[in-house]
């Protein structure tokens, strides 16, 4: 029964991977995110909602207590968060660590090189890559609306192959990665339509 703190709960992609955790009988949520008021409670038994910035490592640490996952849907000061994120696993013995980033943070899309705008990504894939916890880093293609789950993985060091994946095919991964804390441990994994 994986207790799942999802970090930046009002991002896109966490706002449609809610649902797909929903699905699955005994998965309870926390939805943390700053402005709580922005979203309503999908399901109370089951879902918590806990207002707090990523970068506040005392709230943070809180809203770990007693979780089994954290999954962090977050943009901006990454690495920064990054940081934080692992302190406050450390503090509080959680191991487990879903991490949206983005492809192209290796230099692995062929034809690409994206340059500062991914240094913070960069950067925060490294601190996790560095740390003890049992982390799968996602680094997806350009997010679509397209319905389908379909998708192909490859391996840190391997190139990305193709250029944009479906919001659902994401979802799909996070919920199997959820669920197994096994699945792709320690992995850096780029993901993009099949
Ligand atoms: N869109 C694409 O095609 C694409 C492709 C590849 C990778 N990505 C990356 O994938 C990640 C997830 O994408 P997304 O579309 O779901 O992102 P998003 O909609 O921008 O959501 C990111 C969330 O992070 C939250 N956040 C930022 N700083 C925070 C903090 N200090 N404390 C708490 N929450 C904080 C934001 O909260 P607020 O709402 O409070 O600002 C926001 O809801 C992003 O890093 C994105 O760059 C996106």
């Amino acid at each position: 029964m994986p207790r799942i703190l999802i970090l930046g709960a009002n991002g896109q992609l966490a706002r449609n991977t809610v649902p797909f955790l929903l699905e699955q009988p005994n998965v309870e949520l926390i939805l943390f995110l700053r402005r709580a008021k922005r979203i309503s409670n999908p399901d109370p038994a089951r879902v918590r909602i806990v207002e707090g910035d990523v970068l506040d490592q005392a709230v943070l640490e809180a809203a770990m207590q007693g979780q089994d996952v954290v999954y962090a849907n977050l943009a901006g000061a990454i690495a920064e968060q990054a940081r934080v994120i692992i302190a406050a696993m450390q503090a509080t013995g959680l191991k487990r660590l879903i991490f949206i980033s983005s492809m192209g943070i290796y230099g692995e899309v062929p034809g690409e090189k994206y340059r500062s705008v991914l240094d913070p990504y960069r950067d925060s894939a490294a601190l996790i890559e560095a740390s003890d916890l049992d982390y799968t880093i996602l680094r997806p293609g350009w997010f679509t609306r397209d319905k389908s789950v379909s998708y192909q993985l490859t391996q840190k060091g391997e190139a990305f192959r193709g250029h944009d994946v479906s919001l659902n095919s994401l979802s799909d991964l996070i919920v199997k990665l959820a669920l197994d804390p096994a699945l792709h441990r320690r992995s850096s994994l780029g993901v993009s339509t099949k």
